[in-house]
Formats: structure tokens, sequence, C-alpha cells
């Protein structure tokens, strides 16, 4: 039997379906596994599920030549070096699709959040600090009637841009190709990513993590942003210059920020956690118990499928 390691234990069934097929280990960890931890786990292993935590670069993958898949349980695959699994002939699979809805939700929550300061007014309740009903109370702004600014117009920027119709909001995007489905469905326009950060009053990124959206929001953009706007990021933390968000929101220079994911995640960018505008998040942006059942299900799907000599449904390529 083939040896197949998953990194972290999974919500449902279908690791433990995986054990009639394969000699199945799971990291005995409730948290994620240091490198020489991975490595040394995954010592003679043919397939592993790992999690978006686990850095697959090429020194991993030259140490375990008897891999045939690495199987990540997400779909951003950032964490995984392709060109030189490619070149080791090692298929590498995602889980794209199943976890869309649930991600959109997340962005939506840290929209509302940031516009009506939900968090801040949470905090202000369990602080005894809740004096009665005043007008002047924790004041926001609104969502209702406001403009989205999409940044990477593809599952989940479409998902989040769909929710938008019932807030009467204009839809405005940024992607390097047009997508006609938003634009037919929701008459969401596409414009120059200059234009959005200056017109949009929510702005949500959904673009992969890749060399050429590393610091696509960089300094020059946030500081085109209205003082009014927010800043709302589940897609990968090193997408934004979070440094320069952190000055921009010590400054007031913009009104909020909503992040799922952070740029050393589980590190947080020193000042993040004393601003009173911000929303920080555990990266949960799929966890709903129904989606992450269903990610095992097809990262279990997709290591048999390789491990079994069959396409996978979800292969990535460089
Ligand atoms: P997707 O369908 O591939 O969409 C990505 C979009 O980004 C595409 O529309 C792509 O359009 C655009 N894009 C790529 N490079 C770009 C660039 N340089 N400038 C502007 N737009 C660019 O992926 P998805 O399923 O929606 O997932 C998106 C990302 O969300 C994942 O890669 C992952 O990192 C993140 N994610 C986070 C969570 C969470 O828990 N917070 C959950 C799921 C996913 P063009 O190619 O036309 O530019
Ligand atoms: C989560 O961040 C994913 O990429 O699935
Ligand atoms: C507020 O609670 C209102 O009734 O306007």
């Amino acid at each position: 039997m083939d040896k197949v390691v998953v990194t972290r234990r999974l919500p449902g069934q279908a690791i433990d379906k995986l054990r009639d097929k394969f000699a199945v280990t799971v990291s005995p960890h409730e948290r994620s596994l240091s490198y020489d931890e991975l490595s040394e786990l995954c010592h003679g292993a043919a397939g592993t599920i790992t999690m978006l935590s686990d850095r697959v670069d090429r020194e991993f993958l030259e140490s375990h030549p008897e891999l045939k898949v690495v199987s990540n349980y997400a779909v951003g695959y950032n964490n995984i070096d392709l060109e030189a699994a490619a070149g080791r002939g090692v298929t590498v699979t995602n889980t794209p699709g199943v976890l869309t809805e649930a991600t959109a939700d997340i962005a939506w929550a840290l929209i509302m959040a940031c516009g009506r300061r939900i968090a801040e007014a949470d905090r202000l309740v369990r602080a005894g600090r809740f004096n009665g009903w005043a007008p002047e109370l924790l004041l926001g702004r609104d969502v209702y009637g406001a403009t989205l600014g999409i940044v990477g117009m593809g599952r989940i920027g479409r998902a989040t841009a769909r929710r938008a119709p019932g807030f009467a909001m204009e839809i405005i995007y940024h992607s390097r190709t047009a997508n006609r489905q938003a634009e037919q469905e929701l008459g969401a326009r596409r414009v120059e990513l200059d234009e959005l950060m200056s017109r949009a009053d929510y702005i949500s990124l959904h673009t992969p993590l890749t060399p050429e959206t590393k610091h696509l929001i960089d300094e020059r953009r946030i500081a085109l942003m209205k003082p009014t706007a927010s800043l709302i990021n589940t897609a990968r933390g090193p997408v934004v210059d979070e440094a320069a968000l952190v000055r921009a929101l010590r400054n007031g220079k913009i009104s909020g920020a909503g992040f799922d994911v952070y740029y050393d995640e589980p590190k947080l960018t020193p000042g993040l956690t004393e601003l009173d505008n911000t929303v920080l998040l555990p990266h949960i942006g799929s966890g709903s118990h129904a989606t992450r059942r269903k990610m095992a299900e097809i990262a279990a799907e997709n290591l048999s499928a390789v491990l079994e000599g069959r396409t996978p449904p979800h292969p990535v390529r460089a």
C-alpha cells in the first residue's frame, strides 16, 4: 500500500475512507507542522494532503523522491513551488469552487463590520461602556448604496459581487481580463486599478498571491483611497503592503480595514491590534462545517486519482 500523509486532522469522513486504499498517516498535532516536522512525516510518502501553511518548496520536493501528488487543502497554492513540482513529475491539486460562497460570505462579514463598526461596538458593550442609545454613538458609513470595488473578478470575486445588488451598490472591478458574466449579470464595470482605488467605498481583494500580485496594493495605491473607504483582504496577506496599510489606518487616511489573511500569518504586523478601525479574523474564509467537509472530499479524490493513475479533478499547473 502506498503511504499517504495528511498534515492536519480534517473534518468529515473523507480521510478515513482513504484508509481502505492507502497506508494513511495523519499528523498527531493540533497545530501547523514546522518545515522539519513536515519533511520527517512525509518520509517515503507517495502522496500528501497539505495545508496552506505547509511550505512545499524545491528542497522539500527533492528530498522526497517517492512523492507523486501534493493535494493542497485550499484553492490557493502559493505555498507550493509549482515549477519544481512539474520538473519532478509531481502533480499538484487544489480545491476550487466548493469554498467560493463561504469565502464570499466572510468578505461580506468584513464589509459590514468595517462599515458599521461591528467589532468595535461589540467591544464597547462587553467592556460595560454601553450607557444607552445616543445620537452620535459609533456612527458608521453606509453599505447600502455604496460603491464596491472588486480586485480579482474570479470565482470568489464574482460571488462577493453577486451579493451587492441587494445593497443597491455600484460594482466596479479590476482583473487582467474582462469577466463578461459579472458585467452582464451584475452591471459590473471594469476599470484600471488606480481608478478603482480612488472611487470605491469598499475595496475587496480576491486575486491569488503571485509574483505579479505581491504588493499590488502598495503605499501609492493605498494613498489613492478615499478617507471614507475600507479595504477588505480575504485573498492573501502579501497582496497588500500591510505596513503601509497600518500607517494609513493609524493616520486616519482611510476609514477601516478588514483582514482574514495577514502578511506573515499567524504573525501580526506591529500596530495592527491597537487600531480600533480594523476587524481581524483568523483566516476562516472557507470555515463552514459543510465547506470544510467538501474540501476534504475533493482533496482526497484528487490524491486518490493521481495514485490510482486517473486524471485528478483539479490539477494546477505552473
Ligand atoms: P480565481 O477564480 O482564480 O480568481 C482569481 C482572480 O484574480 C481571477 O479573476 C484573475 O483574473 C485575477 N487576477 C490574477 N492575477 C491578477 C492580477 N495580477 N491583477 C488583477 N487580477 C488578477 O480564484 P478564486 O477561487 O476566486 O480564489 C482567489 C484567491 O482567494 C485564492 O487564490 C486564495 O488565495 C484566496 N482564498 C482565500 C480564502 C480565505 O480563507 N480567506 C479562501 C479561499 C480562497 P485575471 O487572470 O483575468 O487577472
Ligand atoms: C484559503 O485560503 C484557500 O486558499 O483555500
Ligand atoms: C432606533 O432604534 C429607532 O427606532 O430609530
